[in-house]
């Protein structure tokens, strides 16, 4: 299945979990990829992927912080012009913290916010002239189950992602007209760097965790290799009716 010949890809969050196996995804469909990541050695992870499956020659790695806009402005619009056209951006850079609530300061607060939600934001506006001209782009945003379900220590993190959604559904209508297609994923329990140390407090309430594990897989989490494949399946034309709307991926985690 090659859905993604003839097609560029722009993916943040390249060099680990979900946003790295989604690169290896659209490489093996074809696609040319532009792998975006604060991460030096994360991206080198993932080119080493790449060379191993024999794609590597379609595959661009820029270092980047979303949440820095001239960094996005620079690093992501040089690529753009570089690469000519863009069909495709996935924005899966994004940091979970978790703390208690009224412990949480201003900094920490801001920290979250504007990595996941405002550098969501920044690399969207860098994109959106070229994913128009193709007139039919298509963004992926990064939501999750936090953001509909209660996941406690996690408020910065679960404001973040309901305003991923929110900010979805407004580039999802405003851009229709030109065929621009915006959908959120809701990942949750996938094994990645982010829920390998998910930083919980010392003092955790475990018995709030009572509805955190998938119907599915005895209870365990899945590959991130799940998300990337409904990824592929959103940003291709299979998913061409597909906008303004967001899909739970959880194992049944949450039903
Ligand atoms: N793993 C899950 O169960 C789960 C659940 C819900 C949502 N998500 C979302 O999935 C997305 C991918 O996360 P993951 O689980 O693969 O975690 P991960 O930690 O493995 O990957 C996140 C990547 O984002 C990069 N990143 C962080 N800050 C950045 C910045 N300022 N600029 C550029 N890159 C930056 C990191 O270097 C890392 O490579 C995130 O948006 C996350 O919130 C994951």
């Amino acid at each position: 299945m090659n859905r993604f010949d003839n097609r560029t890809v722009l993916i943040t969050g390249a060099g680990s979990g979900i946003g790295q196996a989604t690169v290896a995804r659209i490489l093996a469909e074809g696609g040319t990829v532009l792998a975006a990541d604060i991460s030096e050695a994360g991206l080198e992870t993932t080119r080493t992927h790449a060379e191993q499956s024999g794609h590597a020659d379609r595959l661009t790695t820029l270092v980047v912080d979303v949440s820095d806009e001239g960094s996005v402005q620079r690093v992501i619009g040089d690529a753009l012009k570089a690469a000519g056209k863009l069909d495709v951006l996935v924005n899966a850079a994004g940091i979970l913290r978790s703390v208690h609530t009224h412990e949480c300061t201003l900094e920490f607060w801001n920290k979250v916010l504007t990595i996941n939600l405002t550098g969501t934001f920044l690399v969207t506006r860098e994109c959106l002239p070229a994913l128009l001209d193709t007139g039919n782009g298509v963004v992926v945003n990064f939501s999750s189950t936090s953001a509909s379900f209660g996941h406690a220590y996690m408020a910065a993190y679960a404001a973040s992602k309901g305003g991923i959604q929110a900010f979805t559904h407004t580039i999802a209508l405003e851009y229709a007209k030109q065929g621009l297609r915006a959908v959120s994923v809701c990942p949750g329990s996938i094994q990645s760097g982010m829920t390998s140390d998910p930083g919980l407090p010392a003092d955790a309430d475990w018995s709030l965790f009572a509805k955190m594990s998938p119907a599915l897989n005895q209870g365990g989490f899945a590959g991130p290799e799940n998300i990337a494949a409904a990824i592929a399946m959103f940003a291709s034309d299979d998913g061409k009716f597909i906008t303004g709307t967001e899909l739970r991926i959880d194992g049944g985690t949450h039903m």
